[in-house]
């Protein structure tokens, strides 16, 4: 499988490379930093230059591809502007791009409780780019899935979570967010769900073959 992440220099995508490229798969890395090329490679995948907010068209840089993931994101640190240009519109133009190239598979990585107003104004602004991207994907006629991350740490993966289409708040570790991205991408009766992900108690690959049964 060719899979193509955006945000490809991202904490998770970082995590994610490597367990994509140990399942044989073929990986390139959407990044706007020239300096972050090394990283990627060293982690298994191939950079690709292409800042998400100032190309109008992604899908030659997208190029072809089995399926595509996006994991990018403005950051805790920006203000509300790039909350729409990064997180929506960044996730939109790969939409865009996938349809374009007939790319058939999408799986954003998105938030919990998006429908719940909190925080600063530009959090509620996050909230909001967040939940158009989830919407525009839901609409597309693409074989989407919603991944629902809680509050993200950076401790070391345990591989085991808890995943229902709605959970109680909770922290999850950024390297079991990758480890069930990589078995999303490989499970495809995973299409058409979106579900909430925190730390929890199942194997990730026991909770995201069940996913399908608990949300029927
Ligand atoms: N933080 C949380 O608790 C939390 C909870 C649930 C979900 N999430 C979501 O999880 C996702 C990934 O989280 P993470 O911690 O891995 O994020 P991250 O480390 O902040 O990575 C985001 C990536 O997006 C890239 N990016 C930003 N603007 C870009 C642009 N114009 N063009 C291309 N790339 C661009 C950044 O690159 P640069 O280095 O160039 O800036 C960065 O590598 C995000 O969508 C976030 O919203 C976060």
């Amino acid at each position: 499988m060719d899979i193509v992440v955006a945000g490809g220099h991202g904490k998770i995508a970082m995590l994610l490379h490597p367990l994509l490229v140990a399942r044989g798969y073929r990986v390139r890395g959407l990044i706007r930093k020239p300096e972050q090329a090394d990283d990627l490679r060293q982690a298994g995948a191939e950079p690709v230059l292409c800042d998400l907010e100032t190309k109008t068209d992604i899908s030659e840089f997208v190029g072809q591809a089995d399926a595509v993931v996006f994991a990018a994101g403005a950051g805790p640190g920006s203000g509300a502007e790039r909350k729409w240009t990064v997180d929506r519109d960044g996730a939109v133009k790969l939409i865009l791009s996938a349809e374009k190239n007939n790319i058939r598979r999408y799986v954003l990585v998105s938030a919990m409780n998006l429908e719940m107003p909190r925080g600063s104004e530009v959090f509620q602004v996050y909230l909001k780019a967040k939940a158009e991207s989830e919407a525009a994907l839901r609409e597309s006629g693409l074989d989407w899935t919603i991944v629902r991350p809680g509050s993200l740490t950076d401790e070391p993966g345990t591989g085991h979570v808890a995943i229902a289409p709605e959970l109680p708040k909770g922290d999850i570790p950024r390297a079991d967010v990758a480890a069930v991205l990589a078995e999303v991408l490989d499970t495809p009766k995973t299409t058409g769900l979106q579900f909430d992900l925190t730390s929890g108690k199942q194997p990730v690959r026991e909770a995201v073959e069940e996913l399908s049964f608990q949300i029927d």
